[in-house]
């Protein structure tokens, strides 16, 4: 199955590009993926230095990683939008065109885990990213099976 995704979470600076460089890695020759934030604020940023730092200690690359606001990309190229979290969900919904609302879930349902979320690592420690590269690595794990 060739499918687009789409991880979507606030800044696009820590969660959702870790989501695309470890789906990507794993599974770039099967998968279209690609990441967005909510904010506009970090437009053109590189990922967090704490991302990329312990991404890397994982074995993936994400320096040439610029964030993105949702805006900025085409929805039709998507059959997924995958939010991180709660939060990130209920603002889609209340901000992208109905048409495309069947095409969100949260990330972690793709992994068989629907009340999950990716919890924000932008204020927290160093295992707080570590756990997010975790789940980014179950999900690569349940999609390998799809
Ligand atoms: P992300 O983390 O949504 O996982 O990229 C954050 C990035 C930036 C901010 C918050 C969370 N911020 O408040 O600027």
């Amino acid at each position: 199955m060739s499918q687009s995704l789409l991880f979507v979470c606030l800044g696009n600076i820590c969660r959702s590009p870790i989501f695309e460089y470890v789906s990507r890695f794993h599974l770039g020759d099967r998968m279209h993926v690609q990441s967005a934030g909510i904010l506009d604020a970090h437009r053109g940023e590189g990922a967090d230095a704490r991302a990329v730092a312990i991404a890397l200690s994982r074995g993936y690359d994400m320096r040439l990683h610029r964030a993105m606001p949702i805006e900025s990309l085409d929805l039709d190229l998507f059959d997924l939008i995958l939010p991180m979290d709660r939060r990130t969900m209920q603002y889609l919904r209340s901000h992208l065109p109905v048409k495309v609302h069947h095409r969100l879930q949260l990330v972690m349902n793709l992994a068989g885990s629907p009340a999950e979320e990716v919890v924000d690592p932008y204020y927290g420690s160093q295992e707080d990213f570590v756990r997010v590269i975790d789940q980014a690595e179950r999900l690569v794990q349940a999609l390998r099976h799809v």
